[in-house]
């Protein structure tokens, strides 16, 4: 993983801001009855209206611009012709690619009438990527940011999935390091100053066990449980990281 220049810091913070303002209107679009598909072309206009690349489109062959997983299914779910409902889990994961440089980001919400529990469970998993990206330092390892997000977690009520991580971002969407949601202090990669991570935690309402559909993408839960997802494209610095996607 390479250390960023000051140019490419400065053009992932502009990157980073443009897809904070995208993923804030895709959010402010979901409502009830829209389509997938839908917000899926909202999300390539706001790409053209910004001129910015679409950065998952024909990624490894996924389909279409925007990864939207509502209810069990986890990440990387196809926008399809399903019109989202009242109290659904939807989670929308966009990235972006500026100036050759990726950002990449998540949030998770529930859509119209709210239960106590489902806003419990998502204030949780956002913590945990709260709590990894703090962790995020110069000098820590890639461990000590894992134990982080793993720490909030209640793993008696709710399952971090175990099979999708974290990344290395820059001039390719997932580089080193891998950073799972769970694990221990002072293991793995080395994290330094100047590097520029994609901190994501996927946790279930359920177990953490998940399948993948045929269509080699979607990711649900075996139990059908109700996922969330987080995620901040970061800079890391000798404090508190400077948070990309926002
Ligand atoms: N944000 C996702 C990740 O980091 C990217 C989705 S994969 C794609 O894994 F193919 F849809 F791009
Ligand atoms: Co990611």
């Amino acid at each position: 993983m390479k250390i960023k220049s000051d140019e490419e810091i400065e053009h992932m913070t502009k990157g980073g801001h443009i897809l904070k303002i995208i993923l804030d209107n895709l959010k402010n679009e979901t409502k009830i009855g829209v389509t997938e598909l839908e917000l899926d072309n909202v999300a390539r206009e706001l790409c053209k209206r910004y001129k910015v690349i679409p950065a998952f489109l024909k990624y490894k062959g996924y389909p279409n611009s925007l990864c939207i997983s509502v209810n069990d299914t986890v990440v990387h779910g196809i926008p399809s012709s399903y019109k989202i409902a009242n109290s659904d889990v939807v989670s929308l994961d966009f990235g972006i690619i500026y100036k050759g440089l990726y950002l990449d980001s998540a949030t998770s919400f529930q859509v119209g009438d709210k239960n106590d529990s489902i806003t419990q469970f998502l204030a949780i998993v956002k913590k945990s990527m709260l709590s990894g990206l703090k962790a995020a330092r110069d000098g820590v390892r890639v461990g000590d940011i894992s134990y982080a997000m793993e720490s909030v977690v209640d793993q008696s009520k709710y399952g971090i999935v175990k099979e999708l991580t974290g990344h290395g971002i820059g001039y390719r969407l997932h580089e080193d390091p891998f950073i799972p949601g769970y694990g221990n202090k002072k293991e793995g990669m080395l994290i330094k100053k100047g590097m520029t991570l994609a901190i994501e935690s996927m946790i279930n309402f359920g177990s953490d066990e998940v399948i993948m559909l045929s269509d080699g993408w979607t990711i649900k839960t075996k139990d059908h449980s109700i996922s969330g997802h987080f995620e901040h494209t970061i800079l890391v610095t000798d404090s508190n990281p400077k948070i990309l996607t926002i």
